[in-house]
C-alpha cells in the first residue's frame, strides 16, 4: 500500500482542518458551558490519533502559494493544545495515541495545564481498542463526547465508526483519506486485490463499494474473451459514498465534507461530520461551508 511520509507529513490543509476542530470546539463547550439544557451533560473530548501535542512547522515552500502560507503561519498549534486551550474546556480529555513516544511528549504539555491535569488521561492503545471501551461504557443520559479520528491513513474501522454512531450521544469528526489512499487502492483498469479489497471492506464496513466504484462490460471485440471491469468512480464518489455509509449509523451527516487538496490540487482527505443532533450539524455546516468559501486548500 501507498506509503505516507510521516517525518515531513502536513501541510496547508493541515492547518484547514484543525482550525474546523477548534471552531466546533469552541461552539460546543460554549453550548454545554453557557446554556442551562447543556449544564447537566459531563462532557468529553476524544483526540484518537492525538500525535505529540507539539505545535509544528509549515515546512513546504517550493511554490509561490506555500511561500505565502509560510510567511502568515509559521507554526500551527496541535489539535490536542487547541482542545486545552479552550476558554470553556470540556470536564474530560482522552488522549489516545500508538506510538508511546509521541505521549510522552505530549505528557510533558499537561504539564501546562495543571488546572486540568485531573481531567486528562493518556492512553498509548490502537485508537479502534479504545473506542469499543469508551463507547461500551458511555451513558447517553448523562454524558456527551466530541471525538476527532484524525489517521494519517486507512487506520480507522468502520466498526469504531459504527459503535460511536450507536452511543447517540457522540458528535464525531472523522479525517477520511480519499487520495493517500483508498484512491491508490483503487486500480484503474480491475478490482484492487484480496489483501487491499480486505482493507476497503474494513474502511467502508461493506463489499457494495466494488458495485459503487467499478462496472463492467462485455467483450467488445471477438478477441477479448472476458468482460472488462474498469474503476468509474472518481474522488467525488468515493466522498459521496462515505456520506452514504454515515447516513446508515448517524442521522445527522454533512453532506459536503471538507475536502482538502494538496498544493497539485489533488484530493488528499475529507474532514467528515456526523452526529445525532441537528444544532451540532447546523454548526459543522457553518464552518464547512466558510472554509470552502475562503480557502485555497479545500474543495
Ligand atoms: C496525523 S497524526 C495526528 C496529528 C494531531 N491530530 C495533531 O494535530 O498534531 C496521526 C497520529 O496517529 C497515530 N496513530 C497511527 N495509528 C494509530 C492507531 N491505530 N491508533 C492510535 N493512534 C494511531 C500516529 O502515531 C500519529 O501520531
Amino acid at each position: 500500500m501507498a506509503k505516507v511520509n510521516k517525518k515531513n507529513f502536513g501541510g496547508p490543509w493541515t492547518v484547514e482542518k484543525l482550525d474546523c476542530i477548534e471552531k466546533f470546539l469552541k461552539a460546543y463547550s460554549n453550548i454545554f458551558k453557557l446554556g442551562s439544557k447543556g449544564a447537566r451533560f459531563e462532557t468529553s473530548y476524544v483526540d484518537g490519533f492525538v500525535g505529540s501535542g507539539e505545535s509544528k512547522a509549515c515546512t513546504s515552500i517550493d511554490s509561490d502559494a506555500d511561500q505565502l502560507f509560510c510567511m502568515q503561519a509559521q507554526l500551527y498549534e496541535s489539535s490536542a493544545k487547541r482542545a486545552l486551550d479552550l476558554v470553556h474546556p470540556f470536564d474530560k480529555y482522552y488522549f489516545i495515541d500508538i506510538d508511546n513516544s509521541k505521549l510522552q511528549k505530549l505528557n510533558k504539555i499537561k504539564q501546562e495545564y495543571p488546572h486540568l491535569s485531573s481531567k486528562l488521561f493518556l492512553f498509548s492503545q490502537d485508537a479502534n481498542e479504545f473506542m469499543i471501551d469508551f463507547c461500551d461504557s458511555f451513558n447517553n443520559s448523562y454524558e456527551r463526547a466530541v471525538v476527532f479520528l484524525d489517521p494519517y491513513a486507512m487506520q480507522v474501522k468502520w466498526k469504531t465508526v459504527e459503535i460511536i454512531g450507536r452511543t447517540k450521544g457522540i458528535d464525531l469528526w472523522w479525517l477520511a483519506p480519499i487520495g493517500v489512499a483508498p484512491l491508490r487502492l483503487l486500480k484503474r483498469n480491475r478490482l484492487p486485490e484480496s489483501i487491499y479489497s480486505g482493507k476497503l471492506d474494513e474502511m467502508f464496513g461493506t463489499q457494495t463499494w466494488k458495485d459503487r466504484f467499478y462496472t463492467t462490460d462485455e467483450p467488445l471485440a471477438l478477441f477479448e474473451q472476458r468482460p472488462r471491469t474498469v474503476r468509474s468512480a472518481d474522488w467525488k464518489i468515493v466522498v459521496s459514498f462515505l456520506v452514504e455509509r454515515l447516513k446508515t449509523t448517524f442521522n445527522c451527516v454533512l453532506e459536503d465534507p471538507l475536502v482538502l487538496m494538496n498544493r497539485n490540487n489533488n484530493p488528499m482527505y475529507a474532514l467528515c461530520y456526523a452526529s445525532q443532533n441537528m444544532t451540532g450539524l447546523r454548526i459543522a455546516k457553518d464552518i464547512v461551508s466558510k472554509k470552502k468559501r475562503e480557502s485555497t486548500y479545500v474543495s
